[in-house]
Formats: structure tokens, C-alpha cells, sequence
């Protein structure tokens, strides 16, 4: 596996693959690699020729300094990962480089990132735009992957596809979990034991949530029942931030699921300090 920092040098890379006809497949992270990151890596090997992969903790889409602080970084272990599961290049540039002035240009993205995220932590989506427009720019790819564990980021990113008329395909990919059903994230890493034990409510309240939507009862309904799963969780410290009902492809929010064609359940909750997300799809 290719290792390169510099962002010149990686473009230079990705540009001789392509030279020698070859199709690339893209998978952006932030690093502290987990199964669900390797998951993209091995679809992105059997869908093209060459999988370049980043490792960038991108500072333009954390609002909260002590959040990016802590993010992990275990770049040695990532990259013995990353080779293991045959990834071709790996791109894991300096802040510095990738952004050697305070970038100014501002993304709107309307009713996308005016929910959830977006609400909750301001700017985000702008630094997400950003950093992934940049990567895009260096690496060319012909096809991009992303978890849907970020459901409103694969939308976001999407939209700025479309927009700004990138060529490249984005590869929307199911959310890899643990045995007992909690979503794979690199934050889980910062849970205590026990905290571990108690995140599994957030997948545990969307499937039941779920389960009750489909058996009819009302999405107001649901709602309350979801505040009321969380109130007495306040006392192990365990904060519902939001549980949203969304339309899958606009997020408008949602009063009967039966007007939709999909529909996705989100949730947001810190688990001690450690925020965590997930979300489940209707439909699907
Ligand atoms: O999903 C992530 O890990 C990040 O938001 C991404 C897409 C790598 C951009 O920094």
C-alpha cells in the first residue's frame, strides 16, 4: 500500500492511475478505523480497479474544540488495517496542508442542514463540504463511499455531487454493527465498559419506535414514548439530544409515514460526554 501525505503527491498518483486506465474507488475518513470503515474499503476493492482511502480529522466540521480534541488518531494501526484489507493509497495529509490559509467559501444546503446535525452542531456540514470537495478534487474518483450510519451527511453529499456536478458516484453503505446491535463508530472507543453496555438503547428505542410506526401508532405518539424511554436514562447520565422522523430523501419532517415513500428514524444522544448517532430506514 502507497502512503503519501502530501496532497500534490497524492494527486499526482490518483491522476497515473487513472492514465493507466484504471477506475477508483474513494473512501473518506477521519480515521480510528473500524470494522464498518473496512466494510467500505473491501465494497470500494470489489467495485474498481484501485482503492485510495483518507485519514484527515478535519477541524472545519467540529463545533466543538473538545470534540476534536479527543477524536481518536491511531494512524499506525489504521494503516496496518488498511493494508490488510488491501487498500491501495493511502492519503493522510497535515492540516496545514489542506488548509494552509482559513478557507472563506460558505455551503448552504437549505432544509438539509437545517435539522438534526446540521441544528445541533453548527457548521458542521459546511466543514464536511469542504473537506470533501478537496479530497474529490485530489483523488478523482470515479466512485465514493460513505456509511449511512451519517445518513444526513450521504444526503448533504449527494446534493453537493449533484450541484457542483462532480463525477463521481456516491455508494451509500449499511450501517456495520456490534453483536448486541450498537452501531460501529469510532467514538464508541471512548466508552467506558459500562457506558458500552447502556449505548445499545439508541438501537434498541429505533427498532421499537420502528416496530410501532409500522403498527400504527402515530408519529407524536412515538415521540413521547421515545422522551419517556430517555428521562429516567438522565440519572446514569445518559441525554437524549434528538429522535427525529424524517422523509428518507428531503428530511422535511414527518406526520403519517404512509405519505412517504421512505422514511428514516433518527436519534442523537450523549452517552457520558460521548455523543453518539443512529438511525434506522422504514421502508427498507
Ligand atoms: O464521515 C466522516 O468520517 C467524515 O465526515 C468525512 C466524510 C471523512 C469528512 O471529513
Amino acid at each position: 500500500m502507497l502512503f503519501l501525505k502530501n496532497p500534490q503527491e497524492a494527486h499526482l498518483q490518483c491522476l497515473t492511475f487513472k492514465k493507466e486506465g484504471k477506475s477508483i474507488g474513494f473512501v473518506p475518513t477521519m480515521g480510528a478505523l473500524h470494522e464498518g470503515h473496512l466494510s467500505l474499503v473491501r465494497r470500494a476493492k470489489e467495485e474498481n480497479d484501485v482503492v485510495v482511502c483518507s485519514i484527515f480529522v478535519n477541524p472545519t466540521q467540529f463545533n466543538d474544540p473538545t470534540d476534536l480534541a479527543k477524536y481518536p488518531r491511531t494512524l499506525e494501526a489504521d494503516r496496518r488495517l488498511l493494508e490488510s484489507v488491501g487498500c491501495d493509497l493511502l492519503f493522510a495529509p497535515q492540516e496545514q496542508e489542506m488548509y494552509p490559509a482559513p478557507p472563506v467559501l460558505r455551503f448552504s444546503f437549505g432544509h438539509l442542514e437545517q435539522v438534526m446535525e446540521g441544528a445541533h452542531r453548527p457548521g458542521h456540514f459546511n466543514g464536511v463540504a469542504l473537506v470533501v470537495s478537496k479530497l474529490f478534487h485530489i483523488v478523482q474518483p470515479n466512485k465514493a463511499y460513505f456509511g449511512q450510519k451519517d445518513y444526513q451527511q450521504y444526503l448533504i453529499i449527494r446534493q453537493l455531487v449533484a450541484d457542483l456536478s462532480f463525477p463521481v458516484e456516491v455508494v451509500p453503505c449499511p450501517i456495520v454493527r456490534e453483536a448486541d446491535g450498537l452501531a460501529m463508530s469510532s467514538r464508541n472507543r471512548r466508552l467506558t465498559p459500562a457506558q458500552r453496555r447502556e449505548a445499545v438503547i439508541l438501537h434498541q428505542t429505533l427498532q421499537e419506535a420502528k416496530q410501532r410506526l409500522l403498527n400504527g401508532v402515530s408519529v407524536e405518539e412515538v415521540k413521547k414514548w421515545v422522551a419517556s424511554v430517555f428521562a429516567p436514562l438522565q440519572k446514569k447520565d445518559i441525554r437524549l439530544e434528538y429522535f427525529e422522523v424524517a422523509d428518507g430523501y428531503t428530511l422535511s419532517a414527518v406526520k403519517d409515514i404512509h405519505r412517504h415513500k421512505e422514511v428514516v428514524l433518527c436519534i442523537a444522544a450523549y452517552v457520558g460526554e460521548v455523543r453518539l448517532i443512529d438511525n434506522v430506514l422504514l421502508f427498507s
